[in-house]
């Protein structure tokens, strides 16, 4: 307790100084706690409102992925350059040392490994909200089969994790799975990401379509596109140029960086879009005049 003795008595109230009532800059999210805007904060960078996110969960159930045969070594080198790591607890406790300080979208759930045929009979919620309380988790990311035989288990895991979210103050990201035979355009992404936001998904991972700002303006929380299979740098640049103009609040890539020749420049390249405005063909520049230096 401060010292009683010889305090000063209260002068200066500011009078003058209205307060603020700014609204919380994150889509749908102005009405959540205090703890909660703290960790999007995190996630969604307050200068630009948007973030980048680099994943490498991808072992969940691919097993070593190309790219990520060696997380220590490859993910170690590049992850300074994110806003977020999004990876499993399995992966983050073994290989990334906890002193890069960055926030944590921690996947919580498992599903059927690639061995089987059908990948769409639905996630396990996979971690308890003790341990990615004790991980230092920003957010916790469940996988949902809108549309597939998983439908059902994959809401009612998404449901759970939201009420734990909002009992200690983290955010559920909501990611849209794409199954062999799903559509991928706006009419289901939009479906998909409404029903995740609903369900109470504080943000939700989808795939860049066509019309994507269609998929934008129907989901009432921010929405961040994954980066699917690799593709040329200038490609995968002009793909998150145009989901952020069509609306999306960031990127969440895993291949199109770490399996990039140079992944570094790419996730930097990456951050010129997402937080500097840069368009697909200016972002590749920067690529290119970084790889030769
Ligand atoms: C897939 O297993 C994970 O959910 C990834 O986080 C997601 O697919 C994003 O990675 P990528 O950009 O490689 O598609």
């Amino acid at each position: 307790m401060a010292d009683a003795v010889g305090n000063k008595a209260a002068h200066e109230y500011y009078l003058d100084v209205p307060v603020k009532k700014t609204p919380f800059y994150a889509k749908g999210l102005n009405n959540t706690d205090w703890g909660m805007k703290d960790r999007l904060s995190r996630i969604f960078q307050p200068q630009s409102g948007n973030t980048v996110m680099l994943a490498f969960d991808h072992g969940y159930f691919q097993g070593p992925t190309a790219g990520l045969e060696r997380l220590d070594v490859v993910i170690e080198n590049i992850c300074d350059h994110a806003d977020v790591l999004m990876a499993t607890r399995g992966a983050l406790r073994s290989c990334i040392s906890p002193t890069h300080n960055k926030a944590v979208c921690l996947r919580a759930t498992h599903d059927m490994s690639v061995l089987f045929e059908d990948l769409s009979t639905g996630s396990g919620f996979s971690v308890d909200i003790e341990d990615a309380i004790r991980m230092n988790a920003s957010a916790i990311a469940m996988q949902c089969f809108v549309g597939a035989a998983g439908e059902r288990d994959s809401l009612e895991n998404l449901c759970r994790a939201a009420d734990l979210g909002y009992k200690y103050g983290i955010p559920v990201l909501g990611v849209t799975a794409v199954g062999k035979e799903m559509a991928r355009n706006a009419r289901y992404f939009s479906l998909a990401c409404r029903i995740l936001a609903e369900n109470g998904a504080s943000f939700v991972k989808t795939y860049y379509c066509d019309d994507f700002e269609k998929v934008v303006a129907s989901c009432p929380v921010p929405i961040v596109i994954a980066g699917g299979k690799k593709l040329p740098e200038d490609e995968a640049l002009e793909m998150a140029y145009r989901a952020i103009a069509s609306g999306a609040n960031g990127v969440d890539m895993g291949r199109n960086v770490f399996q990039s020749e140079h992944p570094v420049e790419m996730l930097l390249a990456i951050r010129k879009v997402v937080h500097e405005g840069f368009n697909g063909k200016q972002a590749y520049e920067y690529f290119l005049d970084s790889i030769n230096k």
